[in-house]
C-alpha cells in the first residue's frame, strides 16, 4: 500500500492519513470523516473510505 496515495481528492486525504486516524482510535467511517474529512464532500470516495476504514480497523486489531 502507497501511504502518499490520495483515496479523498476533495480533502486532498491519502491512505496513510486514513490510517493514522484508524490507529489513533477512529473506529468508524464517521469518525474517520470527521478526523480527516474524507468523502465529507462529494462522496465519491465512500466506498473506498469505508473499505480502507475497515482494512486497518482488522490489521489494527491484529497487532
Ligand atoms: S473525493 Fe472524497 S468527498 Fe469527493
Amino acid at each position: 500500500m502507497n501511504p502518499d496515495k490520495i483515496v479523498c481528492n476533495c480533502m486532498n486525504v491519502t491512505n496513510g492519513a486514513i490510517r493514522d486516524a484508524v490507529y489513533s482510535g477512529a473506529g468508524t467511517l464517521e469518525e474517520v470523516q470527521e478526523i480527516t474529512g474524507a468523502g465529507t464532500v462529494c462522496g465519491a470516495c465512500l466506498d473506498d473510505v469505508k473499505r480502507l476504514v475497515e482494512q486497518f480497523t482488522a490489521e489494527k486489531s491484529q497487532s
